[in-house]
């Protein structure tokens, strides 16, 4: 079972100890912390384990081990030849690295970053379920996992008594997807397949890229002449402008910032249990995502119509 009492929001980390400085994610670790947050994600790929390693001298500094859910990444192909490094020795190295790194003896949730489809998951389940037994791992997820190889993994895991996944990392957020705009196609974009397996399985998902990278916000400000190729690609669409008029309309009400509302579609999603993770760069951002809870399900009813 995912962890139970856990914030709904999740930290992101990837550009921390590298584009984000140790004193700015210290700053935005402390303010998470403060506000009631207590699910970090990172990876072993991140800066080349620059991300974990502030975690890990965060942890210790604070003396916060105790106080976090750790969602740590590993098995991300090789960069940038892109070779799969689903092997028990690629496992067990990256899963090291990670433990060095966070300065701990324990991961709570190990991801597999990546799946690699030619590989049967009667290959890949064993050598995981043996990191639980070791107490290496508390809990197992699978980042960019189709749900249906989630299924057939778990049916394996379940039929021999072994260690299930018990939650997924999948690119969701307010907007709908243009899958084939996607920067990386290795990326599992939530759709309506998608979300009817997660609906059916109940299993929960960390959402990445949850906020889109802001789109909804710059909508508002520069509107959609001005915003960005690689926004464009990806993401606008008429559901996309139909969502952005019913966000900016709310947000006109209610001064709430377009990106917070936009989280109301994976925070109140009927069918699947989000977790939201926030790429955070500056401590303004993480209030600003914070309002979204000063509204209840009924202000935020027209987001739905
Ligand atoms: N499992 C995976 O394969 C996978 C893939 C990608 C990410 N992740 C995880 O998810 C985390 C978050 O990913 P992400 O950074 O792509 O997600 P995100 O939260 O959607 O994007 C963060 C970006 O949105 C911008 N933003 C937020 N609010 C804004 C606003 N009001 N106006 C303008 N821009 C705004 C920020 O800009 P500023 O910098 O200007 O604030 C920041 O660059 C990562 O750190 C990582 O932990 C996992």
């Amino acid at each position: 079972m995912f962890p139970a009492d856990l914030f709904p929001l999740a930290l992101g980390t990837a550009p921390f100890g590298t584009a984000i400085g140790r004193d700015t994610a210290f700053a935005i670790l402390d303010a998470f912390l403060a506000l009631g947050g207590n699910l970090i994600d990172t990876a072993a790929v991140y800066g080349m384990g620059a991300s974990e390693q502030t975690i890990g001298d965060w942890l210790k500094d604070r003396r916060a081990r105790d106080k976090i859910t750790v969602a740590t990444k590993g098995c991300h192909p090789s960069i940038p030849d892109w070779q799969q490094r689903l092997t028990e020795q690629d496992v067990r190295a990256d899963l090291e690295a990670s433990l060095r790194n966070l300065q701990t003896d324990y991961i709570d949730v190990y991801f597999l970053h990546r799946d690699d489809p030619s590989k049967p998951v009667e290959d890949i389940m064993p050598m995981l379920h043996k990191l639980v037994c070791e107490g290496k791992v508390q809990h197992l997820g699978a980042s960019n996992w189709t749900v249906e190889r989630i299924e057939q993994a778990n049916d394996f895991a379940k039929k021999n008594g072994m260690t299930e996944f018990c939650v997924s990392q999948i690119f969701w957020n307010g907007a709908r997807i243009n899958k084939q705009g996607v920067y990386d196609q290795t990326l599992v974009v939530m759709d309506e397949e998608q979300h009817a397996g997660y609906a059916k399985n109940s299993m929960p998902v960390m959402a990445y890229t949850a906020q889109a990278q802001g789109l909804f916000s710059q909508i508002r400000d520069k509107g959609y002449e001005r915003l960005s190729e690689s926004m464009v690609r990806t993401y606008l669409n008429e559901t996309t402008k139909a969502r952005a008029a019913r966000i900016l309309q709310l947000s006109g009400m209610t001064g709430v910032s377009p990106t917070a509302l936009s989280l109301a579609y994976l925070l109140y999603d009927r069918d699947v249990t989000a977790y939201p993770i926030l790429g955070i760069s500056r401590l303004e951002r993480l209030q600003e995502a914070l309002q979204i809870f000063t509204l209840d399900q009924n202000d935020l009813a027209p987001l739905f119509e």
